[in-house]
């Protein structure tokens, strides 16, 4: 009883209260995600255990600008937050404050052994049964930057390994999940049905599907710089009930 009582409690400062945070202090607003779903969790396993299977996620933030200020950011805080209080385990790898260059050649992606950034964040995809995306839409498509990001990570080796004669594939990352999270100043039906989601298309369809990731589920927030608090607030409860769910 005391159990229940304290997860609604716990529930409803969150659920009440996010959205009005976020408002006044973008940054507290994260801390205090951190904090309920810290808190609820504790409650939770002392008292009945955990619910779901633990599963490991790796979140790639892909905005390019390095301050962590952006509704990106806070998309992914929240959603990990949601995670974390459910007993799933979470890494951040955010690429703005990475350090690699760009690939520029066939023999680069197939024989050069990429940096110690690089090395690292393959390490993490490799560890994750999961992987967040979350960037902004830019011309239709990725940031330069998460792009790059993607061509030197999703090596051939690491990825997807081609036959000899360049014709059949393997794909070396079966078995793990992702979602995509994109922002976009355009409503999400004129990115759909207008422009054909190219750029979300080539993502799932020549990076993550090709290298065996699978099923891959999508939220497109669009208008986002013209969205209320109050729809901020709403998306990033979302964010964290889908954390929780770790899909
Ligand atoms: C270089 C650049 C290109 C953009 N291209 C598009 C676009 O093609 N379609 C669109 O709907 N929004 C576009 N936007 C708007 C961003 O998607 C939108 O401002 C972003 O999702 C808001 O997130 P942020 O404030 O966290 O950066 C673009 C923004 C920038 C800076």
């Amino acid at each position: 009883m005391f159990a229940v009582h304290a997860l609604v409690r716990v529930d409803c400062t969150r659920f009440v209260a996010l959205p009005t945070l976020y408002a006044t202090f973008p940054s507290a607003s994260r801390l205090a995600l951190k904090a309920a779903a810290y808190s609820r969790v504790t409650i939770f396993a002392s008292t009945c255990g955990r619910a779901n299977v633990s599963k490991r996620i790796a979140i790639i933030q892909g905005h390019p600008d390095a301050s962590g200020s952006h509704f990106c950011n806070a998309l992914a805080d929240a959603y990990a937050a949601g995670a974390r209080g459910e007993g799933h385990e979470v890494r951040m790898l955010d690429v703005a404050r990475m350090d690699f260059p760009l690939l520029r050649t066939q023999e680069e992606f197939r024989n050069q052994a990429p940096c110690e950034a690089i090395r690292d964040a393959q390490e993490t995809i490799r560890w994750a049964d999961h992987l967040l995306f979350c960037y902004p839409l830019w011309h239709g498509t990725l940031p330069a930057l998460l792009k790059g990001f993607l061509e030197q990570t999703f090596r051939e080796g690491f990825a997807m390994r081609v036959d000899s004669f360049g014709h059949g594939s393997k794909q070396l990352l079966k078995g793990k999940s992702a979602r995509v999270v994109v922002t976009m100043g355009m409503p999400t039906l004129m990115y759909r049905l207008y422009f054909g989601a190219h750029g979300l298309k080539s993502l799932e369809r020549s990076i993550l599907t090709f290298s065996g990731i699978g099923p891959i589920r999508e939220s497109l927030i669009g208008r986002v710089d013209a969205r209320s608090t109050e729809s901020r607030g709403r998306w990033l409860i979302r964010m964290q009930n889908l954390g929780r769910q770790a899909r």
